[in-house]
């Protein structure tokens, strides 16, 4: 007798936990029926009165993600007491949208009480940015819940440099679960939003596989020297920069991809057929990032009892 209740509670506890791993897009079906209606609300609308805060948030979620998993450790802002994410190289002076992060939150706060979390917040508003923008639509798994800490190591550890090879590259995006097309794919992201000149400056001066035109153009407005021009910007996508198309992809087959990171994944390496590919047909790239997105968004969650469901994303709940 006790033999089997010891049995049947291993078994609860087994599948409490393939439960708890698991991603559901219905998550708030019955908790919160509108919450993915008013995240696509306010986000639509803060997409329409700048087309550049779509990146931004998409950026969001991808440096959510590749820092301890998807659970909104990068909107924790700084205390007296905690040093959050905010603050690191890749972040600082960088990362933009925590500020539409919040107004969603407050909007699903008044309609469901601490029931949705920041971490699927930022999944959901990335989706519906690059919608907006008039890239693909995909169905986003949700339950994610929230950390109760960040780490600003962590993100210059597992975050790429713009400065990073193919090798570099391929080894952030395995560490993270990620193949190779998922990378190519989620870099495509690139093809909305912008980039100060300290991080493409290197490359317009010194890298030998840029087109000569495009460099030129670009350093009127990114000197040499370092200085005030550093944080001076200029659009990833120079042919449509608010539109989510594959620009991206055919920028890079006539070597004006805007980060050596970016013109790395066409140099004559593995990655080539696949920006052709992405180039010369639209609809696969689609596709191919709404998959490496889904995939992107399923790294490590916390989920069941993990972590909590904050009031107030920039915080740690009192
Ligand atoms: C492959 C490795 C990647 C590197 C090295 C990289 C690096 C960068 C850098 C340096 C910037 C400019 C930041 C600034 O100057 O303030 C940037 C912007 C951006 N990144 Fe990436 N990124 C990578 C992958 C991704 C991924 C996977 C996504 C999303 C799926 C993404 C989305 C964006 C967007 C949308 C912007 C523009 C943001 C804005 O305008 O506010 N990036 N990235």
């Amino acid at each position: 007798m006790a033999s089997a209740s010891c049995v049947s509670l291993l078994v609860l506890v087994a599948m409490a936990s393939a439960a708890s791993a698991q991603l559901s897009p219905t998550f708030y079906a019955t908790s919160c029926p509108d919450a993915l209606a008013t995240i696509s609300r306010v986000v639509t609308a803060a997409v329409r009165s700048e087309p550049r805060m779509g990146a931004s948030l998409v950026r969001l979620h991808f440096h959510d993600c590749f820092v301890d998993g998807c659970d909104g450790s990068v909107l924790l802002a700084d205390t007296g007491s905690f040093v959050g994410e905010q603050g690191a190289a890749p972040n600082a002076g960088s990362i933009r949208g925590m500020n539409v992060i919040d107004n969603v939150k407050t909007q699903v706060e008044a309609l469901c009480k601490q029931t949705v979390s920041c971490a699927d917040i930022l999944a959901v508003a990335a989706r519906d940015s690059v919608f907006a923008l008039g890239g693909p639509f995909w169905t986003v798994p949700l339950g994610r819940r929230d950390s109760t800490t960040a780490s600003k190591t962590n993100v210059e550890n597992d975050l790429p440099p713009p400065s990073s090879d193919l090798q570099g590259l391929t080894d952030k995006f395995s560490n993270k679960g990620l193949s190779v097309t998922d990378m190519v794919a989620l870099s495509g992201a690139h093809t909305i939003g912008q980039s100060q000149c300290k991080n493409f400056r290197d490359r317009i001066y010194n890298d030998t596989n840029i087109d000569t035109a495009f460099a030129t153009s670009l350093k009127a407005n990114c000197p040499q020297a370092t200085g005030s021009s550093d944080s001076s910007l200029a659009p990833l996508d120079r042919t449509s920069p608010n539109a989510f198309d594959n620009a991206y992809y055919t920028n890079l087959l006539s070597q004006k991809g805007l980060l050596h990171s970016d013109q790395v994944l066409f140099n004559g390496g593995g990655t080539d057929n696949t920006v052709r590919s992405f180039a010369s047909n639209p609809a696969t790239f689609g596709s191919a990032f709404a998959t490496a997105m889904v995939n992107m968004g399923n790294i490590s969650p916390k989920t069941g009892t993990q972590g909590q469901i904050r009031l107030s994303c920039s915080k740690v709940n009192a």
